[in-house]
């Protein structure tokens, strides 16, 4: 048998394609030229937002046209309405998780948009608005029926993060809620070649539509390998308070780390494929939960000192560092957001960069099919 030709196990290192969107870098992370600290800081979400979908920062003018439209796409058809009012249902069953039921309603929503089969440059971006507009009532209704309430509606006058906190509890948040929620939206809108993103691209290249290529990318990033690790790093911390009891014993989270080792455990919200010297969204997300921590009380702060102790040890220990994902899932809980909705969350906000992905793959396209490398049996006779 001749040996396969070599390969890079995970595509790890290849350089799958161009792209104009977003440059990650150990040195840094760029969205069209900006960089992540930079839009952190200075930023809102829908103004990251146009940057991704549009290609550059929109004016005053271009930034309240856009915001107008994304208000006026908010609510979602009756039939998507019904599906979500089986939400609960579905939920608490365990027949579904959120981000499953999220997908389907996604899906959903190509059947009800008359654009859906138009893959031209004009269709997708009105696409891309719509699905970023309707994206929070679809989590909002749904965490609603899952709590036994009535969907609440959603609102005109609030920012895009401030709606999805408003939409999932019917209560306005506060500004500072809003900023971290904001902030946290502008750290996860885009990062080139994610397997999610990627999978956007491989459908839009077979020249599939819109709603089909991020239907596709809400499935991969479920995974707790991707997007569902900030799921998975709030439930790993709460694994090792149950394990530990209610105080931050430091031999005792040490002992649970060894034990995480030996097992070789992947600890959740830690280590990335491109970052292997720290992730530039992880310390500005840290510093801001730590911050709404404080504010809410001792409870949250020992949370964040729990996480932070788990950091060091992994850091001095094993030189990993924590990726986005770790203080994501400290904030959303000190922001009482139910665990199961943080990844739809991400979806909220990467909805951006999956949408200019698939924009930039359908204007210049090509099919995306690699081989693979043959290791099965040699070929053989089926009547022996
Ligand atoms: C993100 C991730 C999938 C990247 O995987 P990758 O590029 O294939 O990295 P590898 O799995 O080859 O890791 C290299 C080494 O670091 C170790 N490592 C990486 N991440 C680790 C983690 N979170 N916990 C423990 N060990 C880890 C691996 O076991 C491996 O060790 P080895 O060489 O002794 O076998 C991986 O780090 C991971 O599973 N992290 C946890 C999930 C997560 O947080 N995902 C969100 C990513 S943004």
């Amino acid at each position: 048998m001749t040996s396969a030709p070599t390969h890079a196990k995970g595509l790890e290192g290849v350089i799958a394609g161009e792209t104009e969107i977003c440059n990650v870098e150990q040195s840094a992370l760029i969205y069209r030229g900006y960089e992540i600290a930079d839009l952190a800081e200075n930023a809102s979400f829908e103004e990251v937002a146009y940057l991704l979908l549009v290609g550059k920062k929109p004016t005053p003018e271009e930034l309240k046209v856009f915001q107008s439209e994304l208000v006026s796409e908010r609510k979602i058809p009756e039939l998507v309405q019904s599906f979500l009012k089986q939400s609960g249902d579905l939920v608490n069953n365990h027949a579904a998780v959120p981000m499953d039921i999220l997908r389907t309603a996604v899906s959903m929503l190509g059947h009800l948009d008359a654009q859906c089969q138009d893959n031209s440059a004009d269709a997708n971006l009105h696409k891309s608005k719509r699905l970023l507009a309707k994206i929070p009532t679809i989590i909002g209704h749904m965490q609603n029926n899952i709590d036994g309430r009535d969907f609440v509606a959603p609102t005109e006058d609030l920012s895009h993060s401030a709606n999805l906190l408003y939409m999932m509890t019917g209560e306005k948040p506060s500004p500072e809620a809003e900023k971290v929620m904001d902030v946290s939206l502008v750290l996860y809108a885009e990062h080139d070649y994610n397997a999610s993103t990627f999978t956007s691209r491989v459908i839009a290249g077979t020249l599939s539509d819109m709603h089909g290529a991020v239907t596709g990318a809400i499935a991969a990033l479920k995974g707790p390998l991707h997007g569902g690790a900030n799921e998975a790093a709030m439930d790993m911390l709460a694994e090792i308070r149950k394990d530990i009891g209610p105080e931050n014993d430091n031999a005792k989270i040490l002992d649970w780390m060894h034990q995480a080792f030996e097992d070789k455990r992947k600890l959740m919200g830690f280590g990335h494929r491109v970052y292997k010297n720290g992730d530039h969204r992880a310390p500005i997300l840290h510093a801001l939960g730590r911050k709404a921590a404080e504010a809410r009380g001792p409870e949250f702060v020992r949370l964040f000192e729990l996480g932070e102790e788990v950091q060091r040890i992994m850091e001095t220990e094993k030189n990993i560092y924590p990726n986005v994902d770790f203080p994501c899932g400290m904030t959303y809980f000190t922001m009482g957001i139910p665990v199961p909705q943080y990844t739809p969350i991400f979806v909220a906000s990467r909805i951006t960069g999956w949408c200019a992905h698939i924009m930039e793959q359908h204007a210049n396209n090509r099919l995306i099919r690699p081989r693979a490398a043959y290791v099965g049996p040699e070929t053989r006779n089926w009547n022996g």
